[in-house]
């Protein structure tokens, strides 16, 4: 069967500030209407008909569609019912129409497909839910029998019905015929002017067809951003979503308040998670893996049981099995570690490979080198890799020791087992096995009138 998509985004969001269109404002790092897309592009035969307020919206600029997406212009702002009726000419003969908007971007593939399921039947489905705080949104009003009588917007609630905290999420299923049919005798008498959608409740009934309504029991993935304030709610309700997620997959978050995903994260079973961690981008991590407070992890891989301490930021870069990171290190520009290996507090690794078992724990700048296995730098080793016109290569092989406060100055090599003692400026190359000492001697001097 097929399914249609009416994609609400024409409103000009005046209750937000900033300039950007509402539907385009980021939640988790993507824009809000993005969000209902890619949600919609789960759905076998499905075809978004996204409502804009001209062909030059940015909206339109900024959203990435399938092929089959049709765009529909609302020149003016008549209500959601109007937005709605301008789409009608795009709705498939036989199939059901589902009503989105651009601004309530959390709802789930599981959720729209059983409203699909519902609305095969003859019916008008609604998506309601319970909210303590039900300012903004419009009410559902029950009879005596638990049926839905109508939805009623906030500037035309009584004083009673402003109580009433069952409220609609704007998300409706019906066959497009039905749709076709009812859409066109909704009114604007009303205290808005507009035209609401809402009022197809109570047409509906006029009409004898059946409300029936979906009562969610969380609230998390229908709230909507009108203001400032509830997009900051609705940032916080997308991370809570994504984090009981990972919680039910197997993985400990010590705050699943205080976590921030802004891409696709996956984490392995039995990995934990610490408090105020930022994801970016697209970041595997894998099992047994312990990530500390405070860390930054973009377009990166982590492989099973790394411990990342506390402060560390890693960037475009691959962190094998069983290494250990920070605090405070950071990693980037395709920097690979291999397995077993460490970077310490302070160490800075960038367009490098840290070879299995090779150590780097305190204080150090690794920048365009390859160490081979079981390397280990002293604290305070510093690649010189640029000479102000180029970066240059530093390659350390197997077993390596560079004494502590190394400069290397690249390009150099240093051989298997070879080392360096401290305080050294390596300029050139070292064979295996050989001790290097670039620095001066140090002499003592004696004087009369000290002890
Ligand atoms: C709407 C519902 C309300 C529901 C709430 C849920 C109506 C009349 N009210 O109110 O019952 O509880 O959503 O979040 O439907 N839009 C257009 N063209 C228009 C007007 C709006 O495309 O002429 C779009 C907006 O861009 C937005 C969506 O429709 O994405 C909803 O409009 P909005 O003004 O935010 O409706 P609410 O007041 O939130
Ligand atoms: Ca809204």
């Amino acid at each position: 069967m097929n399914t249609d998509f009416i994609i609400l985004a024409a409103g000009r969001g005046k209750r937000m500030t900033g300039s950007l269109p509402k539907v385009l404002l980021p939640i988790a790092g993507k824009p809000m209407a993005q969000h209902v897309l890619d949600t919609v592009a789960g759905i076998e035969n499905s075809r978004p008909i996204i409502v804009i307020e001209n062909q030059k919206s940015e909206v339109k600029k900024f959203l990435l569609t399938p092929k089959n997406t049709k765009w529909v212009t609302q020149r003016k702002q008549l209500g959601t019912g109007h937005a709605v009726k301008t789409a009608l000419p795009e709705l498939r003969t036989g199939s059901i129409a589902v009503v989105l908007y651009g601004d309530v971007p959390l709802v789930e593939v599981k959720t729209l497909k059983a409203l699909i399921k519902m609305a095969r039947k003859d019916s008008l489905v609604i998506l309601t839910f319970n909210k303590e705080h039900s300012e903004g949104y419009g009410r559902i009003v029950r009879g005596s029998k638990n049926q839905v009588e109508a939805i009623v917007e906030e500037k035309d609630a009584s004083k009673q019905q402003k109580k009433i905290t069952e409220v609609n999420s704007g998300i409706l299923a019906i066959q497009s015929a039905h749709l076709k049919k009812l859409l066109p005798k909704i009114k604007n008498k009303n205290a808005a002017k507009e035209y609401y959608l809402t009022d197809i409740v109570g047409l509906a009934k006029e009409e004898g067809m059946k409300i029936n309504p979906l009562l969610l029991k969380e609230s998390d993935e229908v709230l909507g951003a009108n203001t400032p304030l509830e997009l900051q709610d609705l940032e916080r309700a997308s991370q809570r979503i994504k984090a009981n997620k990972l919680l039910l997959s197997g993985v400990n978050i010590a705050d699943v308040n205080r976590i921030d995903s802004r891409g696709t994260l996956k984490v392995g079973r039995g990995s934990f998670i610490d408090v105020n961690n930022v994801f970016e981008g697209v970041v595997e991590i894998g099992k047994n893996v312990k990530i500390g407070p405070n860390c930054f992890v973009k377009d990166s891989t982590i492989g099973d049981g790394v411990n990342v301490k506390a402060s560390t930021v890693i960037e475009d870069s691959q962190v094998g099995p069983g290494c250990t990171l920070g605090p405070f290190a950071r990693l980037r520009g395709g920097t690979v570690m291999e397995g077993n290996s460490e970077l310490g507090n302070f160490v800075e690794a960038n367009r490098s490979t840290i070879g299995r078992d090779s150590k780097a724990k305190h204080l150090t700048y690794l920048g365009d080198a390859t160490l081979g296995t079981k390397v280990n730098i002293g604290a305070g080793t510093i690649t010189c890799n640029y000479d102000g016109e180029k970066k240059h290569k530093t390659k350390l092989e197997d077993e390596v020791f560079v004494g502590s406060n190394t400069s290397l100055v690249a390009p150099v090599t240093l051989g298997k087992k070879s080392s360096t003692g401290a305080g050294s400026v390596i300029t050139k190359n070292v064979s295996p096995g050989d001790l290097a000492i670039g620095r001066s001697r140090q002499s003592n001097i004696k004087r009369k009138n000290k002890k």
